[in-house]
């Protein structure tokens, strides 16, 4: 039997469920503020990894002369086409195996996919295949590293060790599991596939019930503009962002 790899959107209503009807501004503006500090301002073809419905389209539009929503959800790519019409190409298929012709993009991004990814390696180095040499990586990865689950393991409500390099697999979180990687672990396979690094930004560093509820969303992004900068040396935040280019050759 082969083994399931993919999380399956179809079917599901991301925007509305997860974004439009949840309190989640501060984590998207967040999210739209480190892609604004780390994509080049130009490109000529670009595509969102794993993109969804294209939330965070506005931030690259913009950007790139030739924009590819890809996705393995034809849910969330049909709600791409109604929203962003011409705008964008949508392209389906499994990270895993791109659709894309080797060197064939200049620019890409992956934001909030790693959680579903169980081979962090293989989507890596089919990212660096598909990108030009000089072209830009921008990708965000989940951590188990943070404050609230070095907490958590403390105080025995969670068997997940954030300090080590294992890969955390939360089962329970949905049927098909959640992926965390640790920072470390991470930045070895980026650094094995070939990539350099160029900047690091610590991501949705307040993301907390209780913290929105103290500060309100607007004082929060506030701080988290000034934090992910900050904060980016100690990777505690559950989302790190990483700039990566392909060497030239
Ligand atoms: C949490 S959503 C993120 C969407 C978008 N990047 C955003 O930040 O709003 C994760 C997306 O990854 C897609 N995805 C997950 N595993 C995938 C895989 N193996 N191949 C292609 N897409 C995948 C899902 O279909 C879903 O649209």
């Amino acid at each position: 039997m082969s083994e399931k790899v993919v999380s399956d959107y179809n079917g599901y209503d991301y925007k509305k469920e997860f974004w439009d009807n949840a309190d989640r501004e501060y984590e998207d503006q967040a999210d739209r503020m480190a892609i604004r500090k780390l994509l080049p301002k130009r490109m000529e073809k670009f595509a969102d990894i794993g993109g969804g419905y294209g939330r965070l389209a506005n931030e690259y539009l913009k950007r790139a002369r030739k924009v590819i929503i890809f996705d393995y959800s034809k849910t969330e790519l049909e709600q791409a086409k109604e929203i962003y019409g011409d705008r964008i190409e949508t392209r389906a298929g499994d990270i895993y195996k791109l659709p894309f012709k080797d060197e064939e993009l200049d620019g890409l991004m992956m934001i909030r996919v790693t959680h579903h990814l169980k081979h962090l390696d293989k989507a890596f180095k089919e990212l660096y295949r598909v990108l030009k040499p000089g072209g830009v990586a921008v990708i965000e990865v989940a951590n188990k590293r943070t404050l609230p689950k070095m907490a958590r393991f403390i105080t025995g409500r969670s068997k997940v060790n954030p300090w080590s390099k294992e890969v955390a697999n939360y089962k329970e979180i949905s049927k098909d599991g959640f992926y965390n990687y640790h920072p470390k672990y991470a930045e070895e396979i980026i650094n094995s596939t070939g990539f350099n690094t160029e900047k690091v930004l610590s991501v949705s560093n307040f993301r907390s019930k209780g913290l929105k509820k103290l500060f309100g969303t607007k004082n929060l992004v506030k701080m988290e503009d000034g934090a992910q900068k900050f904060l980016a040396p100690i990777r505690f935040a559950p989302s790190i962002y990483y700039k990566l280019r392909k060497p030239e050759e």
